[in-house]
């Protein structure tokens, strides 16, 4: 994405709230206004008040400046409200919309990114956007205003000499932009940088057992000092140059007032400017120089949030799964049909290799086969978390591809072999935002052999971080409950049972008989004992089918 086209979505952001800006702008011209007449009444209490001796009109006048103070005062307050309010919409609306994508995002985004790294991406990008609602955006657009008077009142004074002051807008243009640019650099390094410590920051705290296990804290914190110094010193630098900006800015102003000091001199000494036109000159250049830096780091200002604009709608812009959300065919349940199926993850290396397969309506199908042999694989292509590289795969004699995909998945009920737990109660983890009455929800726990656990400790028992308050084979009973009490007709189970106990095993593969008899039951397995309750046992290896039965 070019600069460009970042600046244009800032706009395109920022201009939903037209009609609030333009109430911002009007309070800030109205209390700048304001705060113009402050000197004027200050003058007149000095000088016809205190010098002139008239008692009420000092009065009046101190407290039509004390009125003047609270009413900019309170229109300081409104507009700040307005302010603050946009940026509050802009947070939301940018979180909303990047955390709806993120959940509608293909699987394959998450093979390479941690949470920590997602979240801290979004986070930065969306706090540096919201800052082009800060108070400085707005306060800019009003310095135009006393530019203009500033400049009107040189020209009165001394065209030769305002020459001299507007030859300052070039000088710091190239200078402005000098340090736009760098900044931009150094602010897409620090983003650079804090992606990858942060990334690494959610990997190292997600294998924390291992750090223990292993005795590998040194070698970490050798590796924390390397990502976060690098963090810090492309910090460091960004911080840095903006003294440099405000320090060469200060420099420069110093300057142009010198030299207004020399030529006004030379002026006076050949008798072409009076010595108060010259102290006057000075004032009013302050009132073109300031303005002029302030509007003029708006480019430096934008550098900052232009790097995260253009990495949140690159972001915004990765696809989305393929949900045909307007599909006509519904899914209706039927025989499954893998059609010459190959797959590969990256187009290089195929997964699976023309593998072609009917599963009736509710009969039982094994996939069994080494580690890496592409079951889990297959599983996924049903699931339409990935597309096959080619074939084609088929319920009741259509092409899966062409359902909603919300339609289509509400006919699975997978275990697969990630389980993954909220950190919630055990009832909310089975029923997923479902409102079911506790009985039924204690029979299915019971059919899955979680009876006994639930009576310990009730279904109001929170799992912690992915179950990690709990036993491995607690998990997937867990997990196979939720799959009962969502009973759909087909049911998926990938490596299941590999963590419960015997006695469990048998109770849950009793149920192919009872809760599952109708239902078109899928199983991955490395276990020999459900094999015999099973219509076909497909053996896989390296991608391709090399036994059925
Ligand atoms: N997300 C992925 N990206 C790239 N390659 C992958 C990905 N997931 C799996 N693979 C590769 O695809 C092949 C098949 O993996 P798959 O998970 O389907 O095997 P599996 O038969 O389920 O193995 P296991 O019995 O260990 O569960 C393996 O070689 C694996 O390395
Ligand atoms: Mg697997």
């Amino acid at each position: 994405m070019s600069n460009k086209e970042a600046v244009r979505r800032l706009i395109v952001l920022i201009s939903n709230y037209k009609k609030t800006i333009a109430v911002i702008m009007i309070c800030l011209v109205v209390s700048t206004g304001l705060n113009l007449c402050v000197p004027l009444l200050s003058s007149r209490i000095m000088d016809d008040g205190f010098i002139g001796g008239n008692k009420t009109l000092l009065i009046q006048l101190v407290l039509c400046s004390f009125a003047v103070y609270m009413i900019c005062s309170a229109i300081n307050l409104l507009k700040e409200k307005m302010r603050i309010d946009i940026s509050a919409k802009i947070q939301y609306l940018l979180s909303e919309r990047s955390f709806s994508h993120l959940m509608k995002m293909n699987v394959s985004f998450f093979r390479n990114k941690n949470y920590a790294e997602i979240f801290d991406n979004i986070n930065v990008d969306i706090s540096n956007m919201t800052s082009i609602a800060d108070e400085s955006v707005f306060f800019v657009f009003t310095q135009a205003f006393s530019m203009t008077g500033g400049i009107v009142g040189l020209f009165i004074l001394d065209y030769r000499m305002t020459i001299l002051v507007l030859l300052f807008i070039p000088i710091k243009c190239v200078i402005m932009k000098y340090f736009a640019k760098k900044r931009k650099q150094l602010i897409d390094s620090f983003i650079y940088e804090n992606q990858k410590y942060a990334g690494w920051f959610g990997d190292t705290v997600g294998g924390i057992r291992e750090v223990k296990l292993f005795g590998i804290f040194d070698d970490k914190h050798k590796e924390f000092s390397d990502k976060q110094m690098r963090v810090i010193n492309s910090q460091k630098k960004v911080n840095m140059l903006s003294q440099w900006n405000s320090t060469t800015d200060t420099i420069l102003v110093r300057i142009l007032t010198t030299l207004i000091y020399v030529v006004g001199a030379n002026m006076v000494f050949n008798m072409q400017l009076s010595v108060g036109n010259v102290f006057a000159f000075i004032t009013y250049s302050a009132y073109v120089t300031g303005p002029i830096s302030a509007i003029l780091n708006i480019g430096y200002l934008l550098s900052g949030i232009i790097p995260s604009t253009k990495r949140y709608y690159e972001f915004m812009e990765l696809a989305e799964e393929n949900d045909n959300a307007d599909a006509v065919i519904f899914p209706q349940c039927g025989d499954v049909e893998l059609k010459n199926i190959s797959f590969s993850y990256d187009k290089k290396k195929m997964v699976l290799k023309d593998v072609s397969l009917l599963i009736p309506k509710g009969s039982k199908v094994a996939f069994i086969g080494k580690n890496g042999s592409g079951k889990s694989t297959i599983i996924d292509l049903l699931l339409r978390m990935y597309e096959p590289t080619e074939g084609s795969l088929l319920l009741s004699g259509n092409n899966i591809w062409d359902m909603p995909l919300g339609k289509y998945r509400n006919m699975f009920s997978v275990v697969s072999q990630e389980i993954y737990l909220f950190n919630d109660t055990i009832r909310n983890n089975i029923c997923l935002y479902r409102q079911v009455e506790d009985k039924k929800i204690f029979d299915i726990c019971e059919s899955c052999g979680l009876g006994d656990f639930i009576t310990k400790v009730s279904l109001d028992y929170c799992v912690g971080q992915n179950g990690t308050k709990i036993s491995g084979g607690q998990k997937q009973k867990i997990a196979l409950a939720r799959a009962l009490l969502h009973d759909r007709p087909i049911v998926i189970f990938d490596e299941a049972t590999s963590s419960t106990d015997e006695y469990s095993e048998q109770q849950i593969n009793s149920l192919l008989h009872t809760k599952f008899i109708d239902k078109t039951v899928i199983v991955v397995t490395h276990r020999t004992n459900i094999l015999n309750e099973m219509d076909q046992i497909v053996e896989l290896e390296d991608g391709r089918i090399v036994k059925k039965r």
